[in-house]
């Protein structure tokens, strides 16, 4: 067996961990395929946070089942959340499947394969020292490097299945993460963009996030620095001073306050009012001036009532996020909200999603219009997919700009103004700046 077929669902973490899955199965002589048809082993890396999520991949499994009736030595394997949530159970489900294998064990993996082809097998132990520290990852092509700074989750949301996926909280070593990073800047990644489900309560018993934040923004030829996703409980001043004084950290935080009602926070065990919440907002603000948020949202928690979202409707009126990702509350199993009576129906649920998608829609045309005439530096990333002639990129503000391609290089800063823009896109024109000097920045 020789040929991999890996599939990802879900978050920037499971794209990191395919990075690192393929990572470990080259190392150990297997080649990575474009087309299921040409493997003779398919992964899905998959994510459980909510059961549309998991529906998908079950109806994926349909495709690889016929593809394994013609060929029926092909080994098909779910990896990562779904894998770790349903365990064996999946094996039973599915008469397709040959392996199960959870976030932790990766680094078997080209053991796993090959055992898989002579009987079903199942990896769902969870380790809670596994970090993958010492293992590098096969990152994809671009400017844009994910690098997971820790795995797991301590915090035990009443709603989240992570913690139980995933296991426990660690954090890679900040010599590791730094070596990574230089690494992923020879290969030619120009940002890093940090991953963790509580990203800034990281600490590797030495170093907190500020540490690794200063330390990374030392690193020479990078110039861009993200994280994702932030608890708002632990944004400590350490965090935000070392946001404020690395130039590289860029202006933009993605914050999930999940629900404006305390009563809805304290259901969901948040650990924080929205008065807190809010605290957290005016201090970034304070430190960062013009910093982007953004922000997660979930509609239709058991007990949430009419006042409960009018609450978050017009916290997010308050704050003007520039752009917010928002769900319906699903019921996962092995969580304790699984065990609540759901007290809002999914029309209710469906009205309250589509109501706050349009409110926010509204609030990011009117913040991106306000942007127009402005002059943004942006980080080229290649040719825009709708238009070969223009050149796309990210703002500091990690708002998507495409311009007319001017020659400018993959991988450099380029000043960018903005002459229109939708709630999603802006859209430049390189400036006269630009066109007549050199790249603000370039590395060979
Ligand atoms: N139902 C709906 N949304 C959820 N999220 C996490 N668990 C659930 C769930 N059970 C959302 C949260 C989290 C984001 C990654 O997914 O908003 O921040
Ligand atoms: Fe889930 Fe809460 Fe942990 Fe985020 S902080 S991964 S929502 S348990």
């Amino acid at each position: 067996m020789k040929r991999v077929f890996l599939e990802t669902y879900g978050c920037q973490m499971n794209v990191a961990d395919s990075e690192l899955m393929a990572g470990v199965l080259e190392d150990a002589g297997f080649e990575r395929v474009e087309r299921p048809e040409d493997a003779d082993a398919i992964l899905l890396n998959t994510c459980a946070i909510r059961e549309h999520a998991e529906q998908r991949v079950l109806g994926r499994l349909g495709d690889f089942a016929r593809l394994k009736s013609k060929r029926p030595e092909l080994v098909v394997g779910v990896a990562g959340c779904m894998a770790q949530h349903l365990r064996s159970r999946l094996l039973d489900r599915s008469a397709v499947l040959d392996l199960v294998v959870g976030p932790d064990g990766y680094r078997t993996l080209p053991d796993l394969l090959r055992r898989a082809a002579g009987e079903p097998v199942a990896h769902v132990r969870l380790d809670r020292d596994e970090t993958y520290g010492d293992l590098e990852p096969r990152r994809g092509s671009g400017v844009r490097a994910w690098v997971t700074i820790q795995r797991g989750c301590d915090k035990f949301c009443t709603y989240c299945v992570v913690p139980f996926t995933r296991g426990r909280e660690r954090s890679l070593s900040l010599s590791d993460l730094i070596r990574q990073v230089r690494r992923a800047v020879e290969e030619g990644f120009r940002e890093v963009v940090f991953l963790g489900q509580t990203v800034n309560s990281y600490h590797d018993g030495t170093h907190d996030f500020a540490d690794l934040l200063r330390a990374t923004d030392a690193v020479e030829g990078l110039l861009r620095i993200r994280y994702t996703s932030p608890h708002p409980s632990d944004m400590s001043e350490r965090v935000i001073a070392a946001m404020a004084e690395c130039p590289k950290v860029m202006p933009q935080v993605h914050l999930p306050l999940q629900s404006a009602a305390d009563g809805v926070l304290e259901a969901m065990r948040r650990t924080y009012t929205y008065a807190q919440y809010l605290r957290v907002v005016e201090r970034l603000r304070a430190a960062i001036p013009g910093i982007a948020l953004s922000t997660d949202i979930i509609v239709g928690f058991p007990g949430e009532t009419d006042g409960d979202y009018e609450q978050t409707a017009a916290a997010m009126r308050d704050i003007r996020f520039d752009s917010a990702f928002l769900f319906k509350y699903s019921a996962r199993p092995g969580t304790k909200a699984f065990a609540w009576p759901e007290t809002v129906s999914e029309e209710e649920k469906g009205r309250r999603l589509t109501a706050l998608i349009d409110q926010q829609q509204r609030i990011s045309a009117t913040t991106n219009d306000g942007l127009i005439g402005q002059e943004v530096e942006v980080l080229v990333e290649g040719r825009a997919r709708r238009n070969q002639t223009q050149l796309h990129g990210k703002s500091a503000h990690f708002k998507t700009v495409v311009f007319e391609d001017d020659g400018a290089a993959v991988g450099t800063l380029h000043r960018v103004r903005i002459v229109a823009a939708t709630p999603l896109t802006l859209i430049g024109r390189a400036s006269s700046s630009a066109i007549a000097g050199p790249p603000l920045v370039t590395i060979s």
